[in-house]
């Protein structure tokens, strides 16, 4: 459990290009896609598989077979990173939390969730690319939990220590896999250095 930060130079050399203000949203949705399919490889460093007696044209074998996965993304943003999730786990089970952040108070509200009707006991991936005051993860991890969902990780591009310390203080027994620790918020609850509304570059809606 706990924080898991990505060390990996082609991460970096990603996340660097994420950051950049120049970085238009076709660039913008290439690159998180990209970036995204280390922090899955990264988050999904410990599932368990099953053993499966398989032939190979010369023998028999002993292989492995992953378990049933779910990944719930935080819309809008969090839909960005589904695809490469989706690309290295095809079987995952997928379901959607809909969050908005109130532009003045920072506040997350609900306005939609559709979870997979069997998520009771399966390894749980949330996703969603900012992880600022942590009040839209510890919801989505709420909502998942009641479900039943777990062990659940939540995958973040950038995370500021105000939301890892909320997320693991109201739920300890979540992992966190990020590719960035940033320096802190700002006083509209906007991570620094971060790189501006993830929501927005990844969408080309940028006021
Ligand atoms: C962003 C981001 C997270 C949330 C993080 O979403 O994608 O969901 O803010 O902030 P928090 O940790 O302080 O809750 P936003 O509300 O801007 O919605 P969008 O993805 O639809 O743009
Ligand atoms: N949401 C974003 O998109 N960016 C931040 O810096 C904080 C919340």
């Amino acid at each position: 459990m706990g924080l898991t930060i990505l060390a990996h130079p082609l991460g970096s050399h990603l996340l660097t290009q994420l950051r950049d203000k120049t970085t238009e949203p076709a660039q913008f949705r290439s690159v998180t896609r990209r970036l995204t399919l280390l922090l899955a490889a990264e988050a999904t460093k410990s599932l368990n598989t099953n053993t499966v007696h398989k032939e190979t044209p010369l023998e028999p074998f002993d292989g492995a077979e992953l378990t049933p996965v779910v990944a719930v993304p935080i819309l809008r943003a969090g839909l960005g990173m589904l695809e490469s999730f989706v690309e290295l786990v095809p079987d995952v089970a997928v379901g959607y939390i809909g969050l908005e952040r109130d532009e003045s108070t920072a506040v997350a509200s609900s306005y939609y969730a559709k979870l997979p009707p069997n998520i009771a006991g399966k390894p749980t991936f949330v996703l969603d690319p900012m992880l600022a005051t942590g009040g839209s993860a510890s919801q989505a991890v709420s909502l998942v939990k009641n479900a039943g969902a777990g062990p659940i990780t939540m995958v973040a591009i950038v995370a500021a220590p105000e939301g890892v310390d909320r997320l693991l203080t109201v739920h300890p027994d979540v992992a966190i896999v990020t590719a960035a620790l940033d320096r802190g918020l700002n006083d509209r609850k906007y991570i620094l250095p971060g790189l501006g509304d993830f929501g927005d570059r990844l969408y080309g809606t940028e006021p």
